[in-house]
């Protein structure tokens, strides 16, 4: 796989806040860490690229692996950037900026493409403004563009109201540069990344519960090994527990417990799935993911699970076609605010494929099963319904179409190319 997205940008950001050289090894080749490592450079820290063939995969698209030699002086040299910071697609680059941006000594303007400005800013904006962060934008700062200028900051104690690991990641940034402590509590535990990493470069956190704290650090930069992304792998588990006969394992993915929810999800439904070679990298856990079919049961999902499998839901759907009752998603209005209206975009697409399945306020439930068929259907320029939408055509009768594909590589570049080795026709 490649490397994980999220843990990526967060190893560009705090390696750019941190001060010395920083490794990074099997970075993401995604679309949206260009844009973090683009956000990076403009700040004056120096990124220098190397490839490194890895030993028995020099056939696959993942044959190499990308290393990045990050050197930073902190935080506090950051220059403010000739133009402005253009994110494009990705949520996690200009909500975490902010928070990092809070604090520094630049002044930075941050917008992104047509998605990145409908989707909802004041989340981490008003955390921030309230830590004392001048963070300007036309409507009061709820949508890109936005207009930051580094000050100085003080801590604040604030309740999340959503559980977000961009909201808690750009508050926790902004908390090691502000006076006083900042303390951040959600509703439930979203991923966990920013903090495993800032404790691996030995950052103290205090924590209990869904409670963090922090208080004004320094970062010393070292190595950091990124795992692979179980995001990108969930699209070929899935493949593999629906179609029969089939028997995937996949090496050096991440398995951090906020981010396995669709391995519950997969058992759940009557996959086998095994777990090997566990180690630990860089503060987070890793192993070998092996899926194989079994029943096609309907799954319930929501609570606590939804917040540990929040991008593979589109692929919920998908699984609920084939299951044998009614597969149910609730608790997930957060899809409705994700790349794409995420709810809209996948009853679309597999209605189109002939699914029964009707969308919710906050999710969606499917009637199976129903064998699909092909069709012409759009991926609403969001990479996961664009792979979620291909492996729902696996299943189908005919050819189907998908449109606005260009999106896949926002985070999984080579996607068609690795699941092209896996089908056998
Ligand atoms: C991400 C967190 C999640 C996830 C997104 C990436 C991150 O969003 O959906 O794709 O890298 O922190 P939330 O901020 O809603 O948790």
């Amino acid at each position: 796989m490649p490397g994980d997205k999220s843990i990526s940008h967060r190893a560009l950001i705090v390696g750019a806040m941190g001060k010395g050289e920083m490794l990074i090894s099997g970075l993401s080749p995604a679309g949206d860490v260009s844009s973090s490592r683009a956000a990076v450079d403009a700040l004056g820290v120096s990124t220098m690229n190397s490839h490194v063939k890895i030993e028995g995969l020099e056939g696959s698209t993942q044959g190499s692996d990308l290393q990045i030699l990050l050197n930073s002086v902190g935080v506090a040299a950051w220059r403010t950037p000739d133009d402005q910071i253009d994110v494009g697609n990705s949520g996690t680059t200009i909500r975490l900026f902010l928070g990092a941006l809070a604090g520094s000594s630049a002044t930075a303007q941050l917008t992104g493409d047509g998605s990145i400005r409908r989707r909802p800013m004041g989340r981490v904006v008003k955390p921030l403004q309230a830590m004392g962060a001048s963070i300007i934008g036309d409507d009061g700062g709820d949508h890109a563009p936005l207009r930051v200028a580094g000050t100085r900051l003080h801590g604040v104690d604030h309740a999340l109201p959503v559980a977000s690991a961009q909201v808690k990641s750009a508050l926790l940034l902004a908390g090691l540069l502000a006076d006083g402590e900042t303390s951040i509590e959600e509703p439930a535990q979203s991923r966990d990344h920013t903090e495993r990493l800032l404790r691996y470069l030995g950052v103290p956190i205090a924590s209990s519960g869904n409670r963090l704290s922090v208080k004004s650090t320094n970062i010393q930069n070292a190595s950091v090994t990124i795992p692979g992304d179980i995001s990108s792998a969930a699209f070929l588990l899935v493949a593999a527990a629906l179609l029969s006969g089939s028997d995937v394992a996949i090496e050096g993915v991440g398995i951090n417990p906020t981010r396995t929810g669709v391995l519950e999800i997969l058992r759940s439904f009557g996959a086998r799935v095994d777990i090997a070679d566990v180690r630990e990298e860089s503060g987070e856990p890793v192993g070998t993911i092996r899926v194989r079919p079994g029943d096609h049961r309907p799954l319930e999902i929501g609570g606590d699970l939804v917040v540990a499998s929040m991008d593979e839901l589109p692929l919920v759907a998908v699984l609920g076609t084939a299951a044998e009752g009614v597969t149910v998603v609730r608790d997930a209005q957060e899809l409705r605010v994700k790349e794409s209206d995420r709810i809209a975009a996948i009853v679309e697409g597999l209605r189109l494929m002939g699914a029964s399945i009707e969308g919710t306020p906050d999710g969606f439930s499917v009637d199976g099963p129903v064998r699909l068929r092909g069709a012409v259907v759009d991926a609403a320029g969001d990479h996961r319904i664009a792979m979620a939408l291909a492996i729902a055509a696996l299943t189908a009768e005919g050819e189907t179409t998908i449109t606005g594909w260009d999106s896949v590589g926002i985070s999984y570049p080579g996607f068609e190319q690795d699941l092209e080795q896996l089908v056998v026709r």
